[in-house]
């Protein structure tokens, strides 16, 4: 499916809305999502804290995982933005993120990262969830497939 302008636009918007209410306290590093399913539908996620750290769940995963728990199970892109100022490289989804990913999406489905710092996605990069996950561990490895009868 090939993403037109505005749908693309409108996942940046939704990732930077959903931003907005990251629960951050620790970190105070604000991520935001959204994921465009199959169906049409953008759903957002933000990244949430918790003083016990490693309960913390990032932004992609809220992202998804909003959309799984409404029926949705396939996606055609994720757009992920970071409140990025002053710090270094633009952020990558982080490894436990690209699992859940792998989980759903094909390893086609387009990645947009960027900045939002100032309001306005800026160093927008583009990748496919296939140079982020070239090794994947995936669903084929333990669904079985009928075996083709010659
Ligand atoms: N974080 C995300 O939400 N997504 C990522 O891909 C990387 C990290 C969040 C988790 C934590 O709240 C903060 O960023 C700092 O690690």
């Amino acid at each position: 499916m090939k993403l037109s302008k505005t749908v693309l636009e409108k996942l940046f918007q939704k990732a930077g809305q959903t931003m907005q209410n990251s629960y951050s306290p620790y970190s105070k590093f604000k991520v935001g999502a959204a994921v465009l399913t199959k169906n049409g539908h953008i759903y957002g996620g933000t990244n949430i804290e918790n003083a016990s750290y490693g309960v913390t769940l990032c932004a992609e995963r809220n992202a998804i995982f909003a959309a799984v728990c409404n029926g949705e199970r396939e996606f055609e892109a994720l757009v992920i933005v970071f409140q990025q100022k002053d710090l270094g490289p633009l952020s990558t989804p982080c490894g436990a993120c690209r699992q859940v990913m792998t989980e759903f999406c094909k390893p086609d489905m387009p990645i947009y990262t960027a900045d939002l710092s100032t309001g306005k996605p800026q160093r927008i990069v583009k990748k496919k969830l296939k140079d982020y996950m070239p090794y994947p561990f995936s669903p084929d490895a333990l669904i079985k497939k009928p075996v083709k009868k010659k």
